[in-house]
C-alpha cells in the first residue's frame, strides 16, 4: 500500500517512520510512504502558501494554488489514489471507516495547519474528509500519522500475528477488548484470574467474552 503524504513539515514524519511496526513494513516493502512539501509548489518571491482570509479574522488560510498543483502532480506520480484532507469538520475516523480506507491501494493524505484550507480546496478537488476526533491539532500531520498507523494494520504480513486484528478494541463497532494479563501471576496483592491460568480453553474464551461484553457496556 502506497502513501503520499503532502504536508509544509515532511521532517515531522521522520522519527515515526523509523521506529517500530512501520520501520519494518517500509524496509520489507509492505507499505510505502512519500513526503512532498507543499511549498515546494508555491510560486513566487516569497514561495507563500498562505494568506489572510477574506472577511478578517485571525490566522492565515492555505491558498488554493499550490495546493492544487501539488495534488495534481502528485496523482499524476503513479495510479490515481484517494485523496484525503484532514479537517476536524470531516468525518470521524473509527475503525469501520479505517477498514474502507484500507481498502484503497493508495491514500493521498493532504495535511493543513495555520487556520486551515481555502474553501476550494475542498470543492475542488472533491477529497474524503476524515477528522480524528473533536478536538483540534495545531496540524494534519499527528492526524495523517494516525490514519496511517491505523490502516496500515490490514496491509497483510504487516502485523505478526493476523489474529491481532481480529480481538482488538472496536473490531466489531463499540466493542473493548476483555483484559489482558501477563507475568507475574500476582502483583501488589492483584492475582491474574484463576481461570486464565486453567489452560481450560473453552472456559478461557467464555470469560473472555464475558469480560468484554461487561466493558463494552
Ligand atoms: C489549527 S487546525 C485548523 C482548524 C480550523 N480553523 C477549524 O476550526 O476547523 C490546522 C489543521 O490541522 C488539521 N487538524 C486539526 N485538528 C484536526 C482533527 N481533529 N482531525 C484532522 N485534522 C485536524 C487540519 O488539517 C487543519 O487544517
Amino acid at each position: 500500500m502506497r502513501f503520499d503524504v503532502l504536508t509544509l513539515f515532511p521532517e515531522m514524519f521522520q522519527g515515526y517512520m523509523t521506529q517500530s511496526i512501520l520501520k519494518l513494513a517500509l524496509d520489507g516493502g509492505l507499505v510505502e510512504i512519500r513526503l512532498w512539501n507543499i511549498r515546494d509548489w508555491a510560486t513566487g518571491k516569497h514561495k507563500s502558501v498562505d494568506d489572510r482570509p477574506f472577511g478578517g479574522g485571525p490566522g492565515m488560510v492555505l491558498m488554493p494554488e499550490p495546493v492544487f498543483a501539488a495534488v495534481e502532480d502528485v496523482q499524476a506520480k503513479a495510479e490515481p489514489g484517494l485523496l484525503v484532507l484532514l479537517t476536524p469538520g470531516g468525518e470521524r475516523l473509527t475503525q469501520t471507516v479505517v477498514e474502507d480506507l484500507a481498502k484503497q491501494k493508495r491514500l493521498l493524505l493532504l495535511c493543513g495547519r495555520y487556520e486551515g484550507f481555502d474553501e476550494r480546496i475542498r470543492l475542488g478537488l472533491k477529497p474524503r474528509e476524515v477528522s480524528i476526533g473533536d478536538f483540534i491539532c495545531n496540524g494534519g500531520e499527528v492526524p495523517a500519522m494516525v490514519v496511517i498507523d491505523t490502516v496500515v494494520r490490514y496491509v497483510p504480513g504487516v502485523l505478526g500475528d493476523a489474529d491481532s486484528l481480529k480481538e482488538e478494541s472496536h473490531n466489531l463497532p463499540g466493542r473493548i477488548e476483555y483484559p489482558q494479563y501477563t507475568r507475574p501471576r500476582e502483583f501488589r496483592g492483584m492475582a491474574v484470574p484463576d481461570v486464565l491460568l486453567s489452560g481450560n480453553h473453552p472456559a478461557i474464551a467464555r470469560w473472555r467474552e464475558e469480560q468484554s461484553r461487561a466493558r463494552s457496556k
